[in-house]
């Protein structure tokens, strides 16, 4: 792989979206996506909210790797959604390089479609089996005019060698392909438009495990060579461990711990992170706990219809007390490097150890 093959292939520099000066690459400012639904009134004609996202903010820096994780359901497909505005929100702002994109309609989003893109969970679903390899990855190239007439079948090619799949395939289709080169296909296709954000959905939670190694490697070198952010979702810590720089975790909606790699898997300050982490293999022990302690995670979290009051954790953390019903904790630093909401996040290590004693 080499930086020309990427940069080089449409001949044509891209005028890219304007920077506010100062500006992060993006900032999600209290983004809310509460979804419509039919509840079980009369006649099933009551609607209630599901508070899939209420009020996460965070920034993603150029060239930085976010990693979000939670369990299931958390939002954090649809905070994916959100920041590559396939869904609008409710209310917030999503700023990317300064210019708010909450409300924009299609034709103004068009040029920030190019430079934040997607790379879906499941790659054979996001792409078309009607159409070639060279037809998808031509489309993506054509619709933001990226080549020059008579390139096109070139670039395919040059993208394809970029992303380890032979260049000669450019005519198969979809179904010709491993769940791992179809994952490959959709990371050509994102490639394809220069991003400067690529937003990964679960990227290899469908993939068997030594493949997925291989597609984290790809995406690893191409964030090294072409200094592409991410923002790279997961449901459990272990994957995102060596790709990310920062890591924000999030539980029903919001985010319970956000801050460096380091800090969040060295000396976890909120009672999520801490299960989460001591759930995933050879991350679990604590320092200075015995090797098999593990804190257990039990239930799932609790619908996010109806969620509950003051703290959204505290009908299965251990440590929950009054105050946590009524006061929502804010997140903020607490005494530590990185935020936290929790009203009992202190110092990390005789946390876990008192509870884990108590557990015993
Ligand atoms: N279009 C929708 N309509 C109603 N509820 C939705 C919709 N999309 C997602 N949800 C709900 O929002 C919550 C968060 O979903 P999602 O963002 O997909 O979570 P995750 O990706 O973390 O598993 C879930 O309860 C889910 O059922
Ligand atoms: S605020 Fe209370 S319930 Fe919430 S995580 Fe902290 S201790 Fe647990
Ligand atoms: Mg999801």
């Amino acid at each position: 792989m080499t930086t020309t093959a990427i940069e080089t292939g449409s001949g044509r520099a891209k005028r890219g979206v304007p920077r506010v000066p100062g500006a992060p690459l993006l900032e999600l400012q209290d983004l809310v996506m509460h979804f419509a639904t039919r509840g079980d009134g009369l006649l099933g004609r009551k609607t209630s909210k599901v508070q899939a996202v209420d009020g996460v903010s965070l920034t993603v820096r150029e060239g930085e790797s976010l990693g979000l994780v939670g369990e299931s359901g958390c939002g954090k497909s649809t905070t994916a959604q959100l920041i590559t505005r396939l869904l609008k929100p409710t209310s917030g702002k999503i700023l990317y390089q300064g210019n708010d994109i909450a409300r924009l309609n299609e034709r103004a989003l068009r040029p920030y479609r190019r430079e934040i893109q997607l790379i879906f969970q499941d790659p054979y679903s996001s792409l078309n089996p009607r159409h070639t390899v060279g037809s998808i990855i031509g489309t993506a190239l054509r619709t933001h005019n990226m080549t020059a007439k008579g390139k096109e079948l070139a670039r395919v090619q040059e993208l394809l060698e970029v992303v380890g799949l032979n260049p000669e395939h450019y005519n198969r289709y979809p179904h010709e392909f491993s769940g791992g080169q179809r994952q490959r296909i959709g990371i050509a296709r994102a490639l394809a438009v220069q991003p400067k954000i690529i937003v990964a959905d679960e990227p290899v939670s469908a993939l068997d495990v030594s493949i997925q190694a291989q597609v984290m490697n790809l995406l690893e070198d191409l964030r090294k060579e072409f200094g592409i952010a991410f923002v790279f979702i997961a449901h459990d810590l272990g994957v995102v461990r060596h790709f990310c720089d920062r890591i924000a975790v999030m539980y029903l909606g919001r985010i319970a711990e956000i801050g460096n790699r380091d800090d969040i898997y060295g000396a976890p300050r909120h009672p999520y992170t801490q299960a989460l982490l001591s759930a995933v293999p050879d991350l679990g022990t604590v320092r200075g706990t015995p090797p098999k302690a593990r804190i257990r995670l039990v239930g799932d979290p609790p619908s996010p219809i109806n969620p509950p009051s003051g703290c959204r954790f505290r009908t299965r953390c251990w440590k929950a007390a009054e105050v946590c019903a009524k006061e929502d904790p804010a997140l903020t630093r607490r005494n530590s490097p990185q935020e936290v909401a929790c009203h009992f996040a202190e110092a990390p290590e005789e946390s876990i150890i008192a509870d884990l004693r108590a557990d015993a």
